[in-house]
């Protein structure tokens, strides 16, 4: 009994690090190609064009930018409560929570830009938001290492 019940929360919790990972990879994929989303938009003139980049964007915060964000978030909890103790203590989670927090500002600014392009009110250029669509991956190559070499 004890053995099955050890198999059931050691694969449990494998299989929760897994669709972790695998909810993390679909926020970065939105994270990624919403500010290229915002390039072309800042770059176009015609308002046909302009819509239809209205509508990637809203589609894609809202239908997978937004839930990967917090499937990631309950499940990284999820993980976080089984241990308390190990994780809070540990200086490379510490580095870590960091990351994602500076992540999660990343994403409710892409919804601000989104809600500007939104009512055409944007007045950044197209290279303001190439240098912006960088950040996401030093926050990704940065939290990644911390978790899975945990060199703190
Ligand atoms: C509030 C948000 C998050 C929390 C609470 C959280 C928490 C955790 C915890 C507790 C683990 C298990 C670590 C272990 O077993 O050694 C984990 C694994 C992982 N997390 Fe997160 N995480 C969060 C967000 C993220 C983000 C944004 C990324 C991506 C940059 C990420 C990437 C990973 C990876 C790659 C693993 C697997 C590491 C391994 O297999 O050794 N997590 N996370």
């Amino acid at each position: 009994m004890a053995g099955l019940l050890k198999h059931i929360l050691v694969d449990g919790y494998l299989w929760i690090k897994a669709f972790h990972v695998i909810a993390v990879v679909c926020w970065f994929a939105a994270l990624f190609y919403l500010p290229r989303l915002f390039v072309y938009h800042a770059m176009t003139e015609d308002q046909a064009g302009r819509e239809r980049f209205k509508i990637m964007e809203r589609k894609l915060y809202r239908g997978i930018g937004t839930p990967s964000m917090i499937v990631s978030v309950v499940l990284g909890v999820g993980m976080l409560v089984t241990s308390p103790d190990y994780f809070l203590s540990a200086g490379w989670f510490h580095l870590k929570m960091l990351l994602v927090a500076l992540l999660i500002a990343y994403h409710f600014c892409c919804f601000y830009f989104l809600k500007q392009f939104q009512a055409d009110r944007n007045t950044r250029s197209h290279v303001f938001y190439r240098w912006f669509n960088e950040a996401p991956v030093l926050i990704l190559i940065g939290a990644v290492i911390m978790v899975v070499v945990k060199p703190l």
